[in-house]
């Protein structure tokens, strides 16, 4: 039997993207995961270098480096330990696969390097014996987020390792950095809870098949389970919730552990730039417009045309709602229009109440603004029988005036809406794979964190930002 290491050490062996796209290909083509030997340095100046699992059966002393998407990575136990326990990153160069290294598509074949232990070495925190990985952090409210290089988390029983492929910039990390909210976050942390990626590792009492597959780690990092609101498919509610990038490390970061119970699984047909803005702007705007109970031919009056906005916009169509968006930004609203707005209404120049007014009124109201005034026009823009859903998050428990009497009389509804479930968003998904839904989003690095928050709060984004890795 080979040595195995501890799955925490799965992060031993990384992969540049090159190499990460060409697993893919290969896993594709074999129909399951390959594996990979190192068992000595290469002949030809690449050391040292891997082998196709199945060519080569794995000796005595061979142990588990890692896994890398769903293939092993196998390494002789005496040539790891001669090598100074290294950290190994399986790369792709152009050649042809020689005797002893696997070929990796058009033109190409898989080496694999030793990372550069000085590069390691200058990393005092953590110590080097340590993998890292670099994160965006909060280390005070309002101050500018640090990227760092910190300890990859071990994922702890019943958790699962991701690695980060995309992680979308919610206005709720803005408002997580800034403790703008009466219950805060402690410092220091990482936000982020839009994070796609595949599982790399498991913690105890997890299944291993998870490994490899592709999943979401939402806002919702882990419920009880067992109260009534986990029991009746409520588990946004329950009380013991922890929310990830808040009250745990979030996804601005290479890696991230998180609930296996909680992560749900990307479909193939959904990208993962196109599932981070999905796992909360898509579910939270999914879940408001189902909360509303939008029935065809209603008025729904979205303000806020942001990362939330774009998407309420299509759910408010998807299920036959007239749309009319408000927001401050011409460019949004162009936007808005684009994606099927039927009224278009900038607050800035126009009072919304009175143009949707003229429209006939709103049915439903949802409120994605940060801005406590958007609110009061929500309420007022609405019909008899019309439904106020409150999602923006102002900062300062900002609160509006509720006029009991109008209320009353016109039986008007105001619900709160906090995200969705992991059913909801296994539906977001599905809802996308079939071509239903349009992600406007654009690519940043995490190193453009501070930039892209200044962005978003300037009003300039187009849509979603979100983190590639
Ligand atoms: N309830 C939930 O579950 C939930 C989930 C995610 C986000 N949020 C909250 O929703 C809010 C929006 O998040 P986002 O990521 O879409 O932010 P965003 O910054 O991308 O979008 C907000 C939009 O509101 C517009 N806006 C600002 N003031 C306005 C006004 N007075 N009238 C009309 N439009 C106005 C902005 O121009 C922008 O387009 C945040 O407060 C966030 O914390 C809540
Ligand atoms: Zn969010
Ligand atoms: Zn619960």
């Amino acid at each position: 039997m080979p040595a195995t290491l501890h799955n925490g050490n799965a992060g031993r062996v990384t992969a540049t993207r090159a190499a990460h796209k060409a697993i893919a290909a290969l896993r594709a083509a074999h129909g399951r995961p390959v594996m990979f030997v190192q068992s000595g340095g290469c002949c030809d100046g690449s050391d040292p270098m891997c082998f196709p699992g199945g060519e080569f059966a794995l000796g005595e002393g061979d142990m588990l480096l890692g896994v890398l998407d769903g293939c092993t990575f196998h390494i002789d136990a005496d040539l790891y330990q001669a090598l100074g326990r290294p950290r190994l990153v399986l790369d792709v160069e152009e050649g042809t696969p020689g005797g002893f290294s696997l070929a990796a598509g058009d033109g190409l074949r898989f080496v694999t390097h030793i990372q550069d232990p000085d590069e390691t070495r200058a990393r005092t925190h953590p110590p080097s014996e340590e993998l890292i990985m670099k994160a965006a952090v909060v280390t005070d409210f309002g101050k500018p987020l640090e990227i760092q290089d910190l300890p990859v988390p071990e994922p702890g029983p019943g958790q699962v390792l991701v690695r980060m492929e995309a992680s979308g910039l919610c206005h709720t990390d803005i408002h997580a950095a800034h403790g703008d909210w009466p219950v805060k976050p402690q410092p220091p942390f990482i936000p982020g809870h839009e994070g796609i990626g595949p599982v790399q590792a498991v913690g105890a009492g997890v299944s291993e098949d998870l490994i490899g597959q592709r999943v979401a780690i939402p806002w919702l990092g882990s419920s009880c389970g067992t109260c009534r609101y986990c029991l009746s498919g409520w588990e946004t509610l329950c009380q013991s919730q922890v929310n990830s990038g808040y009250s745990v490390d979030g996804c601005y970061a290479e890696y991230a552990v998180a609930d296996a119970g909680a992560v749900v699984q990307v479909p193939d047909g959904v990208s993962s730039f196109d599932a981070a803005p999905l796992t909360c702007a898509g579910v939270t705007t999914y879940k408001a417009i189902k909360v509303a109970n939008v029935v065809p031919a209603e008025r729904v009056a979205v303000f806020g045309i942001g990362g939330l906005g774009h998407l309420a916009v299509q759910y408010a169509r998807l299920v036959g709602g007239f749309v009319t968006a408000v927001d401050l930004e011409p460019d949004k609203l162009g936007l808005a229009h684009k994606l099927g707005a039927d009224q278009i209404v900038n607050a800035r120049t126009h009072d919304p109440v009175e143009e949707i007014k003229k429209a006939g009124g709103a049915d439903v109201a949802v409120v994605l603004a940060a801005s406590a005034k958007a609110f009061e026009q929500a309420y007022r823009s609405l019909n008899r029988g019309g439904r106020l859903v409150m999602v923006g998050l102002p900062a300062d428990n900002a609160s509006i005036n509720v006029p009991i009497f109008e209320t009353v009389l016109g039986g008007i509804s105001v619900i709160g809406s906090i995200v969705g479930t992991r059913q909801d968003l296994a539906e977001v998904f599905a809802l996308h794979a079939a071509g239903r839904t349009q992600v406007i989003a654009e690519q940043r690095r995490l190193e453009q964190v501070n930039e892209s928050f200044d962005e978003v709060l300037g009003g300039r984004a187009e849509a979603r930002l979100v983190f590639e890795f």
